[in-house]
């Protein structure tokens, strides 16, 4: 067995895709699908998105300085790769996808009530890294569907199949391997 060397590049997978929506504060909103995403810090609650310059989304972003990310699930695959593949500039993606905008609280971006859980985010620093520039947020808010909340108050976000992306393809996610510290937890 050996190793084949590629050219150096993004194979960190699979990962999070999620649906990013903004506002411009004006009456004008869009969503994009947004790969390269992560969570940076605890506590403060941080998280990054990283967006190229050209995308009708940028300058709403960079002027609001706010955004929501929304999570995304098998039921909303179809959306999440169109709002990839379509711009702003062309189609209302909204009303194309049948999705519904929810106010947010903190943000002018409003939310988007089928996906299970959204992270309203304000931009601390902005970051020009080359192709994208990458977006560091706080996050201010976040929703989360009340029918994935068992009666003990625990969120099952794995009821809403999530969605994840991984090298050019989604994917449902598998079946749960253990829970987090299991491999030291004694058994009884
Ligand atoms: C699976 C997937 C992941 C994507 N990830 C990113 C990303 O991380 N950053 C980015 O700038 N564009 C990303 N895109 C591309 C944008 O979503 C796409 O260019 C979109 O049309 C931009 O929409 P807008 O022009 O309405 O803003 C991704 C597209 C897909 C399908």
């Amino acid at each position: 067995m050996a190793k084949v060397d590629f050219k150096p590049g993004n194979m960190l997978y699979p990962l999070p895709v999620v649906l990013v929506s903004v506002a411009d504060g004006k009456g004008n909103d869009n969503i994009l699908t947004i790969a390269w995403t992560g969570t940076i810090c605890s506590d403060p609650a941080m998280v990054s998105i990283s967006v190229r310059k050209e995308r009708y989304s940028y300058p709403m972003i960079k002027e609001t300085g706010e955004f929501v990310i929304n999570l995304t699930t098998e039921d909303l695959a179809f959306a999440t790769d169109y709002a990839g593949v379509t711009s702003g500039r062309d189609v209302d993606k909204w009303a194309k996808l049948n999705l519904t905008r929810v106010p947010s609280d903190k943000v002018a971006a409003p939310y988007i009530a089928e996906s299970p859980v959204a992270i309203e985010c304000k931009v601390t620093e902005v970051k020009e890294l080359g192709t994208h520039d990458m977006f560091i947020a706080e996050v201010v808010a976040l929703h989360v569907d009340d029918k994935y909340m068992d009666e003990k108050g625990a969120f099952h976000l794995e009821q809403a199949k999530p969605l994840v992306y991984s090298h050019g393809k989604y994917f449902a996610i598998g079946k749960e391997l253990g829970k987090f510290g299991y491999s030291i937890k004694k058994e009884k």
